[in-house]
């Protein structure tokens, strides 16, 4: 029996170079025990896989995007994790194509634990709460208390860093920690909850903070508990708000639609343009959702960004199967910050409704994340977006494609198509079959939901619709082969 040990429960390093030992030597999974850090060897161990030396000319060629995922893997909680990663690595040797299999059984897990701990490193970027703390000797520290499902602390370690560079701090969890005094990191043990500070007064600037950016446009319950479960919220200031600004938020978006259009501040417009020579080149390309969604707030790679009340990212949950495209946010959109709120948005959920699939669980966004009008009176018209501005906006939603990785995409409109394909396409080519996106994702194409409000002609416009839900079936169908393939 072979032992390999593992220095801590995501080294993944560890796990590559023993991994390439074993697979040279072609040694049957079964007969490899992993055990990480301080744990016991089992007693029927007899050949330290540390111990075997590997031909430096060994090649074993496994595609990028298995390392990829193996390295999320490794920080998933299941003590299988390292077998299984072994098993596909020998597989991936007979069967190179083996990770297009997305029916495989240890593919799909292989899918599936790469998402979760996906997921997980999200809600950590997102909901840790640093508190300060007096230290009489150095000045101020802050700490923060999270309880991640895997084992990603260190692997999220160099967000924190980048983002609180400047500042001293240690982020506490159950499975390890971490302490930055301003220049070095240190990864310690892990803590118990009863080692952070309780309330301070950086929550109330916190809470304040939270009633000031809350916009009750943007507010859906079941979306929110979905994205910030409740078991993050005791650990949240803000969470003691969310009932009280609920229950004054239908009032507070009435009056947002009623409002009239503004016009852009010329602060705002200054500000655009000096965020643009940030956002335009390709320096500090985004490294997760979060990053994406925030520096595409300021984005200005077309001039869109200066009339358009604020970029409408894409929504929901970031390990949703499938992915809806549309075309750019209309006038609602514009002013809640949310894709397809306003008239298509309502034609949208009626016909993903009765195709059977759930809002809440599909990720929705847009070709353009701008909105692109001409003001007529009080009222600012709908003008569809050129080729030069789904050329710029192609990065964001590469982007959201990348993080996300659906199962499945559905073009919604020719200029979803267009973005998708990088090329201008119709929707009467490709409707009616499964195309296979630049990365190998499948994608369908149908009509955008607002040509179905355009339609003068009542029977036309029943029938179109009727076409559309079956569209919208065949993803649900598409959905479940890929899904559970059983
Ligand atoms: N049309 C779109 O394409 N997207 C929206 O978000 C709203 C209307």
């Amino acid at each position: 029996m072979f032992g390999a040990h593992l220095a801590e429960p995501a080294d993944f390093e560890g796990w590559r170079r023993q991994a390439r030992v074993l697979a040279q030597r072609e040694i049957p999974p079964g007969d490899i025990v992993w055990h990480v850090g301080d744990e016991p060897m089992a007693l029927f161990v007899d050949q330290p896989v540390n111990h075997l030396a590997c031909d430096p000319l060994f090649r074993l060629n496994v595609p990028r995007e298995f390392l990829d995922l193996a390295e999320q893997v490794v920080c998933h909680r299941d003590p299988e994790r390292f077998g299984l990663l072994y098993r596909l690595l020998l597989r991936l040797k007979r069967e190179p194509d083996l990770l297009k299999v997305a029916t495989d059984p240890d593919v799909h897990r292989l899918n599936t634990m790469a998402r979760a701990v996906r997921r997980d490193l999200h809600k950590m970027t997102a909901f840790v709460r640093f508190r300060q703390v007096r230290d009489n000797a150095e000045g101020e520290v802050f700490v923060a208390w999270f309880e991640p499902e895997h084992f990603i602390v260190r692997r999220v370690s160099s967000f924190f860093v980048n983002r609180f560079s400047s500042m001293r701090w240690s982020i506490l969890t159950p499975l390890a920690s971490l302490h930055w005094d301003g220049t070095a990191l240190q990864i310690a043990e892990g803590a118990a909850k009863r080692d952070s500070p309780d309330d301070d007064a950086m929550e109330d600037y916190w809470r304040t903070y939270y009633a000031n950016i809350f916009n009750p446009a943007r507010l859906k319950i079941k979306a929110m508990k979905a994205e910030m479960p409740e078991k993050y919220w005791r650990n949240l200031p803000e969470a003691e708000l969310i009932a009280p600004l609920i229950a004054g938020a239908s009032q507070r978006m009435s009056a947002m639609v009623k409002a009239a259009p503004t016009s852009p501040s010329i602060r705002h417009a200054r500000q655009q343009s000096r965020q643009a020579e940030l956002i335009g080149g390709t320096a500090g390309i985004p490294s997760d959702w979060v990053q994406a969604a925030t520096a595409a707030r300021s984005c200005a790679r077309c001039d869109l960004c200066r009339d358009a009340t604020q970029t409408v990212f894409g929504k929901g949950p970031l390990d949703a199967a499938v992915m809806f495209v549309g075309e750019q946010p209309g006038d609602q959109e514009d002013l809640a910050g949310e894709p397809f709120i306003g008239p298509a948005g309502q034609i949208f959920n009626k016909a993903i409704a009765q195709a059977g699939l759930e809002r809440d669980r599909a990720y929705i966004t847009n070709a353009v994340k701008h909105f692109k009008f001409t003001v007529r009176g009080k009222r600012r018209i709908h003008q569809s977006p050129n080729a030069g501005e789904i050329k710029a906006c192609r990065f964001w939603l590469g982007l959201e494609r990348e993080f996300v990785r659906p199962r499945l995409i559905v073009a919604m409109g020719a200029t979803a198509l267009t973005s998708l394909l990088g090329k201008a396409t119709s929707i009467s080519s490709l409707r009616g079959q499964i195309t296979s996106l630049d990365d190998g994702t499948p994608m369908i194409a149908t009509v955008h939901p607002s040509y179905l409000l355009r339609l003068p002609d009542e029977a036309e416009r029943e029938k179109e619709t009727a076409r559309f839900v079956a569209d919208l079936n065949s993803a649900k169908g598409i959905l479940s082969a890929l899904l559970d393939p059983e």
